[in-house]
């Protein structure tokens, strides 16, 4: 697939790398300087889409950078121009929506590291793209690392094999406490069931939750714990070079005050392999410095992402795409 294209200058970011030949993120620019205005690009993305779309899955993630898009309108249109059908956002991220098919990220303390995962992947459908937006780039932090989860999973098959093989086979099984919004006094996440589900009937929530291929626990405080399983240890998708991606959220859940992350019979993952499956993924990710204006397209399917502690002010939106 040639990498360059007319209408975009390549370019490039610091914290890029190059894995298996390839450049995360391909950074492209205005291709003339005086031609960095909205109506040329979403011109440009419209007469390219399908290269466009074939960077996205060939690099995992594209920045565009140096374009004048200053606000979520603007960003809207990108997302439209490309015109990847729309997919809702279910999970524990509180989100707001800005303008039609924009969402804040996330609006959790920005104290918080918002740890890596691919978008939604304890469910039945995951988006395929998910791409965000800088309005008001961080002073300091706040960073939204990215890791090709299939070099996670050929450092783990080459460190913990058993392991793998025996969470790839027995499958996992994930719990998730959620409290009721009337119990929850904390300001970590901040969302009850009731929040979560859309719903303040427990009745309904259990329906919805069971849609979503969730069983239910309700707790005697008013919480509930919901129960996912079995689920895989990795996946290998079309069209991704046979890769076998680390699709699962074990580090992030495993042991945790109101997670956890086990076989699907209920026995412990070790913490040591958890430990070090942990730092596999920093050791393995990438990150730049957000600019104003920057639009990042994430190939969810190929990578984890997450966000860095950050100083405020931080405004960064979304997008999620089938
Ligand atoms: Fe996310």
């Amino acid at each position: 697939m040639e990498q360059s294209c007319k209408a975009f200058k390549v370019g490039s970011c610091e914290g890029e790398k190059v894995v298996d030949g390839e450049t995360m993120p391909l950074v492209l620019h205005p291709a003339e300087a005086n031609k960095n205005d909205l109506e040329t690009l979403l011109l440009t993305l419209k007469n390219n889409k399908e290269w466009f779309e074939q960077m996205i899955i060939k690099n995992s993630a594209v920045l565009l950078r140096g374009f004048d898009v200053n606000s979520a309108e603007g960003f809207n249109e990108i997302v439209e121009t490309c015109g990847w059908e729309n997919i809702r956002y279910v999970g524990p991220a509180p989100r707001t929506q800005i303008y039609k098919r924009v969402w804040t990220a996330n609006e959790g303390p920005l104290s918080e590291f918002i740890y890596y995962h691919h978008e939604m992947v304890l469910f039945k459908d995951h988006p395929l793209k998910v791409i965000l937006y800088c309005e008001i780039p961080p002073p300091e932090g706040g960073e939204t690392p990215f890791v090709p989860s299939f070099k996670v999973t050929e450092k783990m098959l080459k460190e913990y094999p058993e392991w793998v093989q025996i969470m790839e086979e027995k499958g996992l099984k994930y719990t998730f406490t959620a409290r009721s919004t009337q119990n929850d006094t904390s300001s970590m996440r901040g969302r009850g069931w009731e929040d979560a589900f859309g719903t303040s009937d427990p009745i309904e929530a259990e329906k919805r939750a069971n849609a979503l291929g969730m069983d239910m626990e309700w707790q005697p405080d008013g919480g509930v714990k919901t129960i996912l399983g079995p689920r895989n240890l990795t996946k290998v998708f079309e069209g991704r070079k046979g890769r076998r991606m680390w699709f699962n959220t074990i580090v992030g859940m495993h042991g945790k005050e109101l997670s956890s992350a086990t076989l699907v019979d209920g026995t412990e993952i070790p913490e040591h392999v958890v430990k070090r499956c942990g730092e596999i993924i920093e050791e393995e990710s990438i990150q730049f410095k957000w600019q104003k204006g920057d639009v990042l397209f994430l190939d969810n399917l190929a990578l984890l992402h997450g966000r860095r502690p950050s100083l405020p002010p931080r405004k960064v939106l979304v997008a999620t795409c089938k």
